[in-house]
């Protein structure tokens, strides 16, 4: 596939340890993370995570752009993927063509992220071939689910596997630079990872992935209930409500403003 990848694409690419992808949506995440990250994806999970949705169903292309805007002026080292929300590629080619372009010139990132294997092949081909650099997400695509209960492992029969499969293969084909791999069964992601000739980035799938990513919010420790997938590395809603207490109390006993405080 001729596309002119950026430096940091092909560092990304040729990197042997396992890389560190975390999610962002704002500039301030986006500074810390980018001193532990190799890649910062800007997720339309921030429909939920920040919008309180319950789906990523309804996030605009225009929210992707502001999020995508205020996360590269954070980060300068990573590699940072914005996602194309559902309904801006899917469904012609042109489209795709036209707002994977305004993502990348209107948010200065380094490439888009979208859902589907074989049935979104030519849509990649196409972007490819117009010099977006694409990054593939195949098992779970969180586009397609409409209630809570399609929040669930894929690949679990043999048909499913097949699919799953047929869309790497597709992914790959296309000129893709990576996949993202999401809640399939172990052994179906190993096997992927053994297909795979571009970097797997796995979520819910295996630590043979040549690399992980969670949702910066999930793995802190913000909500109560999470996937099975999700490993809580802090506990920031337990610090977030401490501070906030604390600020009330002082508040309240007029403790806060101090003379340090005022002017
Ligand atoms: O939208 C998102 O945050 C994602 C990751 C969960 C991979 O697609």
């Amino acid at each position: 596939m001729g596309i002119k990848k950026n430096s940091k694409i092909i560092d990304f690419c040729k990197k042997k340890s396992p890389l560190i992808c975390l999610t962002a949506y704002t500039k301030y995440m986006a500074e810390i993370l980018d001193d532990y990250c190799d890649l910062i994806l800007v997720g339309d999970s921030l429909g939920m995570v920040i919008y309180g949705k319950n789906t990523t169903s309804s996030v605009n292309l225009q929210t992707m752009i502001n999020h995508g805007k205020a996360v590269t002026r954070g980060a300068k080292k990573s590699l940072i993927v914005v996602d194309m929300p559902k309904g801006t590629y899917e469904k012609s080619v042109s489209a795709a063509v036209k707002n994977a372009k305004r993502i990348l010139k209107e948010t200065n990132c380094d490439a888009v992220k979208i859902e589907g294997g074989t049935k979104v092949k030519k849509i990649i081909k196409a972007l490819i071939k117009n010099n977006v650099p694409v990054m593939g997400h195949i098992g779970l695509l969180p586009q397609q689910v409409i209630n809570q209960s399609d929040y669930k492992v894929k690949g679990k029969t043999l048909d499913e596997e097949k699919i799953i499969i047929d869309d790497l293969v597709a992914i790959q084909e296309s000129g893709a630079f990576s996949v993202v791999i999401e809640a399939v069964p172990k052994r179906l992601a190993d096997k992927l990872c053994d297909i795979s000739k571009i970097p797997t980035i796995g979520i819910g799938a295996s630590n043979k992935c040549d690399g992980q990513i969670l949702v910066t919010e999930d793995m802190l420790g913000y909500f109560d209930k999470n996937a099975k997938f999700v490993k809580k590395f802090a506990n920031i809603k337990k610090i977030i409500r401490k501070g906030v207490e604390k600020y009330s109390f002082d508040v309240n006993k007029r403790k806060f403003p101090t003379r340090n405080n005022m002017y």
